[in-house]
């Protein structure tokens, strides 16, 4: 037989076949099952050793011979096809944009934008953890040992056959402070970061929800205080609410992993029965509610995140982000956060225009 004339016509219909189809075609005929190479290899069997040792690398050459135009032509059709369809495709970008755009960017999402912006311009990056989180970055490495109280205060959601590799159960996080830990573990030192988020607790009326979101805030360096925690949080909160007035006070509180541990309330004026943020929540008329809790990072919380307390220090605080926009956007339901109802989304819901910037200001409505 003479395998160099089969292996010049296969390759001469190879090179060709003008479309995939032909071209698969012609692979069946050749190499399929009932091919007619496959059908020279099968003719090896039934020979002598001698003429297998001849034949059997010719039949083997033209097959592979074969194989190759046909990967060859795969390619070269499928490349002019990708090329056709590239010069015959194009895209109208002259058709307008829809007259109103329909949806709208959630308070929530906007807020956080604004954190970032804010907090980007003091020099802290943004940091996120796992929703889904375990026992020992949640609750032991700040502090919050088996058996604390403040386990129970978390109305923890427990996984009920999820275990992390230490054998406790795994968790939905209660609070992003367990971020801390894990910027720490990391980066290293120094940090400034945020780390915003959803948190979840078993908890749910007017003014709970079992999702909601935080936001966390650490610094770590040499020689921090709560000179720095005070100054951090007070730039904050005048340009999170667009007013110089804004006025803290600080109050001795606790907090497992911080120590001493602040809670930060802001002043407020009663306006035709609503609560105004600014002033001092001393002055006849004015309040102060309770809007943050912070600290100076704990010695062991340090130590947990593999940080030598003797050289580091830093200040954390949490606060609520959906209670940031429910005081400043003026919504009075938790609730209808996350009712995704679409006159909700239409009323206190923002353009995806209004990309929060310092210089523009970072919340203003258009
Ligand atoms: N993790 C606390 C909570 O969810 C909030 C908090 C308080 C965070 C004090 C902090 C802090 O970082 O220093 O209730």
């Amino acid at each position: 037989m003479d395998y160099a004339a089969t292996r010049e016509q296969a390759l001469a219909r190879i090179a060709q076949a003008q479309d995939l189809g032909a071209l698969e075609s012609l692979r069946v005929e050749f190499l399929g099952k009932q091919g007619s190479i496959s059908g020279l290899l099968k003719t090896l069997g039934g020979m002598s050793a001698e003429d297998r040792l001849v034949v059997g690398p010719q039949i083997q050459a033209l097959r592979e011979a074969v194989s190759d135009a046909l990967t060859a032509r795969k390619a070269a059709l499928e490349g002019a096809a990708l090329e056709a369809q590239l010069a015959s495709e194009t895209l109208d970008l002259t058709l307008p944009a829809p007259e109103a755009p329909r949806g709208t960017v959630h308070p929530v999402s906007q807020v956080m934008d604004e954190l970032a912006e804010i907090f980007a311009d003091l020099g802290f990056a943004v940091a996120t953890g796992p929703e889904i989180e375990d026992d020992w970055h949640n609750f032991t490495a700040l502090n919050i040992p088996e058996s604390h109280p403040a386990r129970a205060m978390h109305d923890t959601f427990y996984f009920p056959d999820q275990m992390a590799a230490d054998g406790t159960r795994m968790l939905l996080r209660t609070h992003t402070s367990p971020v801390q830990i894990r910027a720490m573990l990391q980066q290293g030192a120094p940090i400034r970061i945020i780390a915003p988020g959803r948190v979840y607790r078993s908890d749910s009326d007017a003014t709970h929800t079992p999702m909601f979101h935080q936001v966390e805030g650490l610094v770590i360096d040499k020689g921090i205080h709560l000179g720095h925690l005070k100054w951090t949080l007070e730039t904050f909160l005048k340009a999170f609410f667009e007013r110089e007035d804004i006025v803290l006070r600080l109050r001795p509180s606790y907090f497992p992993f911080t120590e001493p541990s602040v809670e930060v309330d802001v002043g407020f004026a009663l306006v035709n029965g609503k609560r105004v943020l600014g002033g001092s929540g001393d002055a006849p008329g004015h309040g102060w509610m309770e809007l943050l809790g912070s600290g100076m990072v704990g010695r062991k919380v340090i130590e947990a995140g593999g940080l030598d307390p003797d050289e580091w220090q830093g200040f954390a605080f949490g606060v609520g982000v959906d209670r940031l926009a429910m005081l400043k956007y003026g919504m009075d339901d938790l609730r209808a956060f996350f009712d995704g109802d679409v006159r909700w989304l239409q009323h206190y819901g923002f353009s995806p225009l209004d990309v929060p910037t310092l210089s523009a200001g970072v919340g203003v409505r258009p």
